[in-house]
């Protein structure tokens, strides 16, 4: 893997994610997320809510009394792989046949009550905007009921919900800002699976930070599917926005605004914010990033392919050219910014000249870290109902091949950049690889091991940078 960040970190995808238990609760929950790190935090939201309702976590699907698995659909593949982990379940529920099984999640939207028929094992479908219906779900499944409950809403944030935190290193965490997605890209279930777009009042998201910091939390990361596109206006879909009162227009809080707020009021936590998408990210956001030091001089901004003829297909509403401008003012303005992209190899139509644009384009950026995937058609999207998927498999892979490898490229030039010189790095954990060594992030992202001596976990450091590898830097603390 390129990149680290942006999918849930191979420790918390797909295994069964703990908490502290509290104190009086008997029933058993075993909860697993794949997908992306909004799913993480709504199983987190999830978790908190049925801690009320005597639920604390488990780790053996063996004694669970409930088991969720909280569902993504963005490729085929991670459909697949959800549809193998029920299959497990169902093994286990031979010895365990009490234990109900829910789906959270994007899937669970995509394939409402169809889930029941075509999984046998699945008691409860529930939709990312449902889950404070749980409870009541829940009820009707034990009492011998089928609970679906994928209705999408306008309104819900979960803002008031405080999330517990799941497999967490107590150092870092993920705070939703937004919800869903307007862009409707064409090769993409997200509008479909998440809703329309609508923003969280920024006082339950300075509430829950502060919860944070008194917690010693040190890293907070801002997410939502186009954090750029946050808009508070006292509530309600952002399409809606134009319809507000004057009022409601002139105290509206823009992303840019809010990032200002929370880095002025948390001085001492690193602030992160995924994902950003080019068309809105704006000129205020950047200046606001290099107005902090607590801002991680680090933006995630995919592009999907370097073709404006193929972007247009995307529905992504910027050309190539509009993009690398953007590029150039975040190396103007922040010019020690890391970047890095999604791209997708071998779109619908997708010819040798478009697949080529997306090499140089790549050439001009020099990603420091990447997260590349062959065209994965997804069924009821607008691609899948207009376009055909006619890019042949093996030149797919190729060209993704040469993506990755391109990829690969620059990452390590980007990290060879950093040789030399002391980077501050937030301690998140022992090395995979050693306890003998920490591993943390600078603010760029990059991932940086150096050996242990008398420092804790949380701690920041200055690290020295002696060597490195395409995604890993090692150096000794000064
Ligand atoms: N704005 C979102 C994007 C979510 S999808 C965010 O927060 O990151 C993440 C990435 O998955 C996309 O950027 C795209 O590169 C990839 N993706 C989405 N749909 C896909 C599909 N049908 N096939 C292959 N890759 C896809
Ligand atoms: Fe998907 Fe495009 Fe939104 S990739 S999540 S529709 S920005």
């Amino acid at each position: 893997m390129m990149g680290s960040e942006k999918v849930i970190e191979e420790k918390k995808q797909g295994q069964a994610l703990l908490t502290e238990e509290k104190e009086g609760n008997t029933k058993k929950l075993y909860i697993e997320s794949y997908g992306c790190q909004m799913n993480l935090n709504d199983s987190e939201i999830v978790a908190s809510i049925l801690a009320e309702e005597g639920y604390n976590t488990t780790h053996l699907l063996e004694e669970a009394d409930l088991v969720l698995v909280n569902t993504c659909s963005i490729r085929e593949k991670a459909e697949q792989t959800v549809r193998k982990r029920l299959q497990k379940y169902n093994a286990v529920k031979k010895i365990n046949p009490t234990m109900k099984v829910g789906v959270l999640g994007c899937m669970a939207e995509r394939l409402k009550a169809k889930f029941l028929e075509e999984e046998k094992i699945v008691d409860l479908v529930v939709g990312p905007d449902a889950y404070r219906d749980l409870p009541h779900l829940l009820e009707e499944v034990n009492e011998g009921r089928e609970a679906v409950n994928v209705i999408l809403s306008k309104e819900e944030t979960y803002g008031d919900v405080s999330p517990v935190r799941l497999n967490s290193n107590g150092v870092s965490a993920f705070v939703s800002i937004t919800r869903g997605c307007d862009n409707m890209c064409t090769f993409c279930v997200v509008p479909f699976t998440r809703g329309r777009e609508r923003s969280r009042d920024p006082k339950s998201i300075l509430e829950e930070i502060k919860q944070l910091h008194q917690k010693g939390y040190k890293e907070i990361t801002l997410l939502g599917q186009n954090v750029d596109s946050f808009l508070w206006y006292g509530g309600g879909l952002k399409k809606d926005f134009k319809n507000a009162s004057e009022i409601a227009k002139s105290t509206a809080i823009d992303f840019s605004q809010l990032l200002d707020m929370v880095a002025t009021a948390f001085p001492k936590m690193r602030i992160r914010f995924s994902t950003s998408n080019p068309q809105d990210m704006s000129l205020d956001v950047l200046h606001t990033m290099a107005k902090h030091t607590n801002i991680c001089k680090y933006i995630h901004l995919p592009i999907q392919s370097g073709s404006t003829a193929v972007l247009k297909r995307m529905n992504r509403q910027h050309t190539r050219e509009e993009y690398l401008e953007l590029v150039d003012n975040i190396r103007k303005i922040i010019p020690e910014c890391a970047l890095s992209q999604d791209m997708i190899a071998g779109f619908c139509g997708e010819t040798e000249e478009e697949h080529k644009d997306t090499l140089s384009l790549m050439e001009y950026v020099k990603y420091d870290f990447g997260f590349m995937f062959a065209y994965s058609e997804r069924p009821g999207t607008p691609a899948a109902k207009k376009m055909p998927d006619n890019v042949p498999l093996d030149v797919k892979k190729r060209r993704l091949n040469e993506i990755i490898q391109l990829q690969q490229k620059h990452g390590l030039y980007r990290m060879e950049q950093f040789v030399g010189k002391t980077v501050e790095v937030l301690i998140e954990g022992s090395s995979k690889k050693s306890d003998k060594h920490w591993k943390g992030r600078n603010s760029q992202n990059a991932v940086v091991v150096f050996p242990k001596n008398n420092e804790q976990i949380g701690d920041f450091v200055n690290v020295y940078i002696e060597n490195c590898t395409s995604a890993t830097l090692i150096g000794k603390r000064i």
